[in-house]
This record gives structure tokens, sequence and C-alpha cells, in this order.
């Protein structure tokens, strides 16, 4: 069986678990601020601050920009559920703008028209690793004078060209970027999440949030020599990492660059291979954009079915996965919970029935790659005769 997806983790990271359990400070502490240190030099961001998953990340930051019942944000259907989940969990209304066919990024153009005078913030989505072209979405949040959030669950390792040539993901290029620790992204801590910013007064608040709006953290209390009684702020959260997940997430950041060259390489060489598969397209990567590929997603041909073509594979010995969900299809979204614009959502709903997301991960041979790409054509034949 070839696996949809494995973590590249190792002995490195179960001994960094073990040096956190056996110092005796194992919930938000040194680790967690070494890993915020390490992970915001790696992206080149003035601040760092480290959280229990992205979910909690993305609602912290619609919160931190004044994201407010009565709100709404300008978002993509075309997403896993948790994006739209942290807007209606900050009380918002997600209005949902379709996707640029190719990239499957959330279309630049479509944001400006859904602005309404209640936009709070504009929550773009690095879909699958793949840069959204932030430049365009950066103009349209500055004239419209609404907050620009990341949600770059996907992104750790991916690059946009900007002012000063190929920038990292999370610098951030909008007011907040926000990323994913999941098993099923680059790098994991299990489940993790961080936020970046570059300012001060957004990650001071962060630390707040994710802390019951606690005036002093744990290590400030417990360096202390004259007593420290702390205060809360405000009615918070608690979205603490851990300092087991944040000694497994320094381990991991070491590995990105490496993680990032090989899954281009394989990319690269899934491209070249698909090219003789008639009935397969496979993914671009636009001319601002250097994706991690943290998922490869190849589109079916019209008149193919999906789920023929995946259960095919999957009696072939090769797990897939569908494409990108839409929020606006699943029951936690009836009519009344969201808005769209005239230009409706068909790409997003397209994108979700034509595509199919194959294996790709740091040990993945060649040789299981051409058994890949053999069973997915093999399996879009047998779909186009039946
Ligand atoms: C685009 C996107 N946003 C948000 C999330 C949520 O991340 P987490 O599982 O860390 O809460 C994911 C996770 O898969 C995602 O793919």
């Amino acid at each position: 069986m070839i696996p949809f997806a494995r973590p590249w983790i190792g002995e490195e990271e179960a001994a960094a678990a073990r040096r956190a359990i056996l110092s005796g400070w194992i919930t938000q502490g040194p680790e967690v601020a070494a890993f915020e240190q390490e992970f915001s030099a790696a992206v080149g961001a003035p601040h760092a601050c480290a959280v229990s998953n992205c979910t909690a990340a993305l609602h912290m930051a619609l919160v931190a920009v004044g994201v407010a019942p009565g709100d709404e944000v300008i978002t993509v259907s075309h997403s896993f559920i948790a994006t739209a989940n942290a807007v209606r969990q900050a009380g918002a209304l997600p209005v949902f703008v379709d996707v640029d066919a190719a990239t499957l990024n959330i279309d630049p153009q479509l944001v400006d028209a859904a602005v309404s005078e209640r936009t709070r913030a504009v929550l773009c989505v690095h879909q699958l690793g793949m840069p959204c072209d932030i430049g365009a979405l950066a103009r349209v949040a500055r004239a419209r004078g609404v907050a620009l959030i990341e949600d770059a669950a996907c992104a750790v390792g991916s690059q946009v060209r900007g002012s000063s040539g190929w920038e990292p993901i999370g610098r951030p290029h909008g007011d907040i970027a926000c990323f994913s620790f999941h098993p099923r992204k680059l790098l994991s801590t299990g489940d993790g999440g961080m936020l970046t910013t570059r300012r001060a007064d957004l990650d001071a608040r962060f630390r707040l949030l994710r802390h019951h709006g606690m005036t002093v953290s744990d290590t400030a209390r417990h360096a202390a020599t004259t007593l420290v009684a702390e205060t809360y702020a405000e009615p918070a959260y608690n979205y603490r990492m851990t300092d087991i997940q944040a000694a497994v997430g320094r381990e991991q950041l070491k590995r990105l660059p490496a993680m990032v060259e090989r899954r281009r390489e394989l990319a690269a060489r899934y491209a070249a291979l698909l090219h003789e598969v008639e009935d397969v397209t496979a993914p671009c990567e636009p001319p601002w954009a250097r994706t991690n590929w943290q998922s490869y997603a190849v589109r079916l041909a019209a008149g193919l079915d999906q789920r023929a073509v995946m259960q095919q594979m999957l009696d072939d010995g090769v797990a897939t996965r569908r494409g990108v969900t839409t929020a606006h299809r699943e029951p936690a979204y009836p009519p009344g919970t969201w808005r769209t614009t005239n230009a409706g959502l068909r790409r997003s709903e397209l994108a979700q029935e034509a595509t199919i997301l194959l294996p790709l991960y740091h040990e993945l041979t060649a040789a299981e790659q051409d058994r890949v790409v053999e069973s997915l054509a093999r399996a879009c034949a047998r779909s186009r005769t039946t």
C-alpha cells in the first residue's frame, strides 16, 4: 500500500520530546519561547506566537484585528472547514468568494466586489501550500481599509515573489499569518499552530488571548524573586502549545529546507510523468509562487468520476484524497450562515468535484511514484469506458 502522507519525523524528535519531559517543564515554557524565536527567524517575521493548533490561531487572529458579531469576513468556501469555522467562532458572517480555477486560490478581483460596510477582514488561504496572489490581495485590503489575515496552515516553507525577491510565507505579507503543525503538514508537532506578525501590539494581544488573558507569563512568575500577582485582562482562551510539542517542532524546523527541496523534486517528477496521462491536468505554479507542495492536486477531465478513480486506485494499493471541500455545501453551513457575491461559487464546486490529491511525502520513491501514475492512468481509462 502506498500511503497518502507520512510525516518525516524520527529519533531527533523523539530525543527532543524526552528532553522536554525530563526537564520538569512540560507546558508552555522555555521550549515554546525558543521555538517561537527560531520560527520567526526562519520565516523572517518580527514576532511569532505558538498556539495549540491553526484553528485557534485563526480565531485569535480574527479577534485581535477586531472582528466581532455583526461583522463580515471575506474568505473562500473552498478550504478545510476550519477556515470558515474560525470566522463563525469569532461571531462574524463568512462571505465566500470563488477561487481561480488554475491555482485553486481566492480570486483577488472578486474580493473587491465582496466588500460591504460590514467587512472587517479578508481571510485568504494559501491552499495546499500554494501561495495566493498576496500582493494583489494586500492592495485591495489596504484600499478598502480592512485587515488581511493569511491562513497559511499548509504553507510553511512556501515562498512568494516580493519586493526583495523570494520571500517566505509568514513574514507576513498581510497583517497576520497562521500556520498549522498537524501531521498532514510538512512540519508537525502532532498538533500545533503559530501566528506571525510585524506588529508588536498584535503579538502582545496573542500572548494574552492564548493564556486566559493572564498578564504575567508562567516563566516570568517562575523566575521572579519577589512575589508577583497576575491579573486577568480580558476573557480569553486556553490555546497554549506544550513544551513537548515545541521541542519536537524545533527539530522539525531544522528539516524544513530538506523537506521542501524533496517535495519540489517529487512534484517536478510527477509533472513530467503526468504529461503522458490523458485526462489529467497537473497543478500549476503561478509566476509569483514557489510552493512547498504540501499536497499535489491533479484535475480530472470532465466526465470522469472522481470517486470511481479513487476507488480503483485504492484497489491498486494507492491511497488518495478527494479535492478540497467547500464549506457552503456542508450541513454545518445552511443558508443564512454565509453569503456570496453574484459571481457565485461554481469554480470552487468544480474544483472539489474534479481534483484528487496524490501521495506525496519525503520518503516516497521513484518506483512508488511510477506506480501511482500508472494506477491513475488505468483508473481514468476505466472511468472513461464505464
Ligand atoms: C487551510 C486550512 N486551514 C486551517 C486548518 C486547521 O488547522 P489545525 O488542524 O491545525 O487546526 C487546516 C488544517 O488542515 C487547513 O488545511
